[in-house]
Order: structure tokens, then sequence, then C-alpha cells
């Protein structure tokens, strides 16, 4: 595992970038940090080395990868037409966390990328590291979160070591992600942009730009066939069962008071604002209420810190859907199985 500055200056050479990029010409998978989380980085173009991902990941071969890229002009060798919205938002948002479905061009990517679906997700991360590998391997990157299927995704280093040491050629240490969750994927191939998974930027800032989004009704329910094949899976969960509760300070303490009088001991997954709320045997804050960036910053740290404890059972708050707090819940809700207890 290397370490790197996470500000590194993208005019100069750094020995662990090199090293990154050729082990990625070799068709190897090698992790690495994007503004969102870390990343299980491969050639897109080979069917060799995506497998590998699938491999280490341990993930399902039907739900496909994002392609990652270091300039906006790769995109047209890549697609089979930059439709106007999604035009707009790449001028808005790229690079940066936006993934964005287009029509891919045939023979273009391993199909293990696409799993057979005639489109392709792709973006241009906003993190000197990524940008620095992918410009350097010179090849379309495929990187899906670099964490063991269904587990919480990585956001710092250890996190990609604890998961997948021994499965993959490396990882390069650029420190703590910024944004926290992934990146929002929007569906531009259609009359009107859906977005498929909430995420860094928000259902706001793509209205910003291009007027009417709407949002895959099957996120709602956790029902249905979600178009974004990733959805249906469980994700983001600890190993204590999460749930939801959609109630009052009263309405937690209730339930955690019951579930201790079985003996279980009963995590409480709160805010800064409200840590003296609850009586519980372990309590954690995800960030401050009044700025939702800092919850979805350590949003996935906090539920992996339940994992190192012994909690038998974690409740959790819930949180606005405005801003990044709709991809705050969304993965939430994945991480308790759409379980929500009403007060
Ligand atoms: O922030 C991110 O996007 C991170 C970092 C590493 O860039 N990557 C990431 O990749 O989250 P992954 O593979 O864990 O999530 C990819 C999501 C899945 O929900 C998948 O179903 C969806 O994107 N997706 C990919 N290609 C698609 C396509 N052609 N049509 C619909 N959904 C697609
Ligand atoms: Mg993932």
């Amino acid at each position: 595992h290397w370490v790197v500055e996470s500000d590194v200056d993208k005019n100069k050479s750094y020995p662990q970038i090199v090293d990154a990029a050729k082990i990625l010409q070799q068709d190897e998978v090698v992790a690495f940090p994007t503004e969102t989380v870390y990343g299980l980085g491969a050639n897109a173009t080979s069917d060799t080395a995506v497998e590998k991902i699938f491999k280490a990941k341990g993930r399902p071969s039907d739900n496909p990868l994002i392609v990652h890229i270091s300039n906006k002009e790769q995109l047209e060798g890549l697609v089979e037409e930059i439709p106007s919205d999604a035009s707009t938002l790449i001028d808005a948002y790229w690079p940066g966390p936006l993934t964005i479905i287009f029509k891919n061009k045939e023979n273009v990517f391993s199909e293990r990328v696409t799993a057979g679906l005639d489109t392709v997700g792709i973006r241009m991360p906003d993190h000197p590291v990524a940008l620095s590998i992918i410009e350097a391997a010179g090849l379309p990157i495929a990187a899906p979160s670099a964490n063991r299927s269904g587990k919480p995704s990585p956001t710092t280093a250890q996190h990609v070591i604890d998961d997948l040491d021994g499965r993959i050629a490396g990882v390069v240490d650029g420190g703590e992600t910024g944004v926290g969750v992934e990146s929002t994927v929007v569906d531009c191939t259609g009359e009107i942009p859906v977005i498929l998974r909430p995420g860094g930027i928000t259902k706001e800032q793509l209205e910003e730009v291009v007027g009417k989004v709407e949002v895959d009704p099957s996120l709602k329910e956790g029902k249905g066939a979600p178009k974004s094949p990733g959805m249906k899976y469980t994700h983001y969960a600890p190993d204590a069962p999460v749930y939801l509760v959609d109630g009052t300070k009263e309405d937690v303490q209730r339930l955690v008071d019951e579930k201790k009088a079985e003996g279980l001991k009963v995590g409480v997954l709160t805010t800064e604002e409200r840590m003296d709320w609850y009586q519980a045997d372990l309590i954690l804050s995800a960030g401050r209420r009044d700025d939702l960036r800092t919850v979805a910053q350590h949003l996935y740290d906090t539920l992996r810190a339940f994992n190192r404890s012994n909690v038998d059972i974690i409740f959790a708050e819930m949180f606005p859907e405005e801003g990044v707090g709709l991809a705050i819940m969304n993965r939430l809700q994945k991480a308790a199985g759409y379980r929500v207890i009403k007060g």
C-alpha cells in the first residue's frame, strides 16, 4: 500500500501514481481515492481486468460498473451520443460526483463493465490522485467502490485494507475522501434526466442547470425493478441489523429500552446535536444535523465503527430528504433493508 498526499500536483510525477498506472496497464486491480469514496480500478476495455474487480469484491456480475475518465475530451470516443442535457451537466459538474448514463459505443468496453446493457455510466472524478492515475494509465478505468460487496463503501485506505487485503494488488492512500457518499447516477438517455442513485450532486443542483429532473420511483419503496441494477442488492450494511426510527427522542429511547430489557446490546446512530439525548450501549454521531454534508462525509465510517463494537442492533435517526439528505436517507434505508419503525 502506497501513501500519496491528497493534494498531488497534476504536473509532477509521483512514483506511487506511476506504479498504480502500470498495474492498471497490466490488467491488475488497484484501489485509489476519489472525492466520493475509494474506488477499485481496472482497465475498462479488458475482460480479464474487469473480471478481477468482481472477484475481489464478491460482486454480482449483473451489476454494471462506472467508467472513470480524466478529461472531458475522452468522452466522445466512448459513447454513441452526448445529449444536450448531458452536455449541460458535464459543463456544470465535471469533474465531480456525477455519473451520467449514455448509450455506449459498441466494442469499446468489456461486456463485464456494462453487464450486457447498451448503456454505460461515466464520470470524471474531482480528485487529483484519481485524475493523475487515470491520466497516467491512458485508459478508461472501471471503478466500483473498493469494499467487499454489501459492506459500507470505503472512505479511507484503511477501510479498503480491512475489506480487500490480499485480494488486490494495492491501494494508493490519499487520506480521507471528502464527499463520503458515492456519485449521483443520472440517466440522460431519455426525454427527462432521471436520478437512478442519489449522491454527491443534489437533485436541486441538477435542476438548477437542466430544469425538471425525475427520481427513479423504485428508489422510494425499495421495490420494483430499479433501473440502476446495483440498487436491488443489500448494501452498506453493518453486521448488526439497522432499523430507521421515524419518531421522537422518546420513541427511540423506548425502542432502546425494550431491546436492552431483552438482554441485547443496543447502538444508536445520531448526530452531534443529539449525542446526549439517549442512553444506550453505544451512541455514535455521523456528523452535524445543521450541515448534512458532514453526515454524508462520515456516514460509512460510522456504520463501520458499529462493526468494531459488540452491539446486536442499531437504531438510526431519519434525515430530511433535501440536498444531500436524499443520498443519506437512501443509503440508510438500504443499510436498514428498508425497515422503518414508526414512532
Ligand atoms: O462515487 C462513485 O460513483 C464511486 C467512486 C469509486 O467513483 N463508484 C461507485 O461505483 O459507486 P459502484 O460500482 O459501486 O456503483 C455503480 C452504480 C450502481 O448502482 C450501478 O447499478 C449503476 O451505478 N450503474 C452503472 N452502470 C449503469 C448503467 N449502464 N445503467 C444503470 N445504472 C448503472
Ligand atoms: Mg458500491
